[in-house]
């Protein structure tokens, strides 16, 4: 496996690969990025490259948010990446990636990126989108692999890829949970050892939306308000906790394949977390 900290290298090294898959990250790996891999792993083939990059994009992180103090363990990173079947690591600094401020920026669509985690951190789907465009030009992969556990990033950055015209396959890889069923997440490290079991309360909040919706319950707003303050009465702040329509995340309608999304602070840490019905 190389690890490749340029674009020159980068594309030196690609040039020759037709089938590339691409994993991209924020590093700090854990068992679901790492499934990622091995996803654009199978879909490439053995003949196919897959890289993997790690780069924390100061553009999605707000002034207040843990930019400064997210993990850098890069060659923690690269030894899980070896063992995932990555064959390129591409880990660019800052100057490398912003040589300039990035005055080009990629705007999703306001209906899709302003509401839910957008309504909570204004800019973030604009950072994430105008760093992974910039990542595919330099890649230029022919698949790439995102968690489903950022479920409104992947369909943020579907439709970018669809409206782009740009010839990427998106690849949406299940979000893995621990035994007890909570999300992995870069920011679980984050958490006591106390909170990790609180935390398990956020799925379980969504599941009880869901088998509200399941019973015949259509009252929607008291169904979210409900699960929110049942969230607030165990001591969290919670953002939203909603049930959606998977294809474009409006407001669930019956016969229409739904999700239930939630974000919400426990202590100093947020926590965001899905589950798919059909
Ligand atoms: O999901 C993430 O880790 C990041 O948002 C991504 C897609 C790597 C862009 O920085």
């Amino acid at each position: 496996m190389q690890v490749i900290h340029t674009t020159r290298e980068l594309r030196d090294a690609l040039a020759p690969q037709r089938q590339r898959g691409f994993v991209p990250t924020m590093g700090n790996l854990h068992e679901g990025h790492l499934a990622l891999v091995k996803q654009a792993r199978e879909r490439v083939g053995p003949a196919g490259t897959v890289v993997a990059s790690i780069f924390v994009n100061r553009l999605q992180f707000a002034p207040h948010e843990d930019f400064d103090t997210y993990p850098r363990t890069l060659a923690r990173d690269c030894a899980l990446l070896q063992g995932a079947g990555c064959d390129i690591v591409f880990a660019p600094s800052e100057q490398e990636l912003y040589p300039e401020p990035q005055g080009y920026k990629v705007v999703p669509p306001a209906e899709l990126a302003d509401i839910l985690e957008g309504q909570f951190r204004p800019g973030f789907f604009t950072g994430v989108c105008t760093v992974v465009h910039k990542l595919f030009n330099i890649v230029q992969p022919t698949l790439a692999v995102f968690g489903k556990k950022d479920y409104q990033q992947l369909m943020v950055l579907r439709r970018m890829v669809a409206q782009m015209a740009l010839p990427i396959e998106i690849h949406g890889g299940e979000t893995r949970r621990s035994d007890e069923g909570l999300a992995l997440s870069s920011r679980n490290g984050y958490l006591s050892e106390a909170e990790k079991q609180e935390a398990l309360r956020l799925s379980r909040t969504l599941q009880a939306l869901i088998a509200r919706w399941q019973a015949g319950e259509r009252d929607l707003a008291a169904l979210e308000a409900d699960a929110m303050q049942s969230l607030r009465e165990a001591g969290w702040a919670p953002d939203y906790l909603t049930l959606r329509r998977q294809r474009d995340l409006g407001p669930a309608v019956d016969g229409q394949p739904l999700v239930a999304l939630g974000a919400a602070r426990l202590g100093t840490t947020r926590l965001i977390d899905n589950l798919e019905l059909s």
